[in-house]
């Protein structure tokens, strides 16, 4: 079963935000199979790097919409997309051939949770200044 599943309540109404947030929906989902269904270590830390790549190509054009609708919160949600790429550049450092699995399923988790939260709070926002 996946792990994240899109829904309406995700759509900005925004089509390349919400095309590009479904794809990151599905590398999660990718990165959670590859997590519980036993996969080498090497697989996994390559799934992660995909999508820290993804996430990064991902902020860098809502940064730059935000920045070409003269956002007014551009500064805290920049921040906060860079923490969070700060934090999976962490983890990706952490991880060697010895992290157990479940360490990789947590990750996965805490991405779907983190999107999900960042989508409905920060990203939603951007639907007025869109409009
Ligand atoms: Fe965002």
């Amino acid at each position: 079963m996946a792990l994240l599943e899109w829904n309406d309540a995700y759509d900005l109404g925004i089509r390349h935000l919400d095309f590009e947030h479904r794809d990151l929906f599905e590398c999660i989902n990718a990165l959670y199979e590859q997590c519980t269904t036993r996969c080498g270590p090497d697989d996994v830390e390559d799934c992660i790097g995909k999508l820290q790549m993804r996430l990064a190509a991902h902020f860098a054009l809502e940064e730059q919409n935000m920045r070409d609708l003269k956002c007014p919160t551009y500064v805290v949600h920049k921040q906060v997309h860079d923490a969070f790429l700060d934090e999976i550049g962490e983890a990706l450092a952490d991880f060697s051939a010895d992290t157990p699995e479940a360490d990789f399923a947590a990750l996965a988790r805490r991405v779907r949770d983190w999107i999900v939260e960042h989508i409905t709070t920060y990203d939603r926002a951007l639907i007025d200044l869109d409009a």
